[in-house]
């Protein structure tokens, strides 16, 4: 199973994401990977302000690199997390088919279910920012993980 984290530059939100869930799943079954609509960053590494809350989390995400979301996404993806609405729209407005769009939810929506809430962009803000950033993940991520670990996403 493939998942993929989408923000806008990939280099704030998503690569959060994208570590935070690789650390509460079994990397042998599940690949996780993240990317951004924009691709203005692309080849970057994180912001320093999210290596640095993943790090006082024991999360080294310095590795990462920036890439931009591409349509062929959808063929290699099970699951596309974007963090806000707008993400998603971006997401949506690159898909081929309503299978593609299935693939497509908003993070937040696994737990707070519905409610359609965005990840604020942090890039303009402080590290508290930041901080609110990586719980509001913590918290989906610790839902998507329950899925996948009972088996609720085995395909
Ligand atoms: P991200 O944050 O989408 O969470 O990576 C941003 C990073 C860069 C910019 C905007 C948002 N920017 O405008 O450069």
């Amino acid at each position: 199973m493939k998942i993929l984290m989408v923000c806008l530059g990939n280099i704030c939100r998503s690569p959060l994401a994208e570590g935070i869930l690789k650390s509460k799943v079994d990397s042998n079954k599940i690949i996780v990977e993240s990317a951004g609509t924009s691709g203005h960053h692309s080849g970057e590494k994180p912001d320093r302000r999210s290596i640095d809350i993943a790090d006082k989390n024991d999360i080294d995400i310095s590795a990462q690199r920036s890439r931009k979301f591409v349509a062929s996404d959808f063929n290699s993806y099970d699951l596309i997390y974007a963090m806000d609405e707008s993400n998603y729209n971006n997401i949506v407005a690159l898909s081929k088919n309503e299978e593609d769009i299935k693939k497509v939810k908003m993070i937040l929506n696994e737990s707070h279910p519905n409610s359609n809430f965005n990840v604020p962009d942090p890039y303009y803000g402080g590290d508290d920012g930041f901080k609110n950033v990586f719980d509001m993940l913590d918290e989906a991520c610790n839902v998507i993980a329950s899925k996948i670990n009972d088996d609720d996403y085995a395909r």
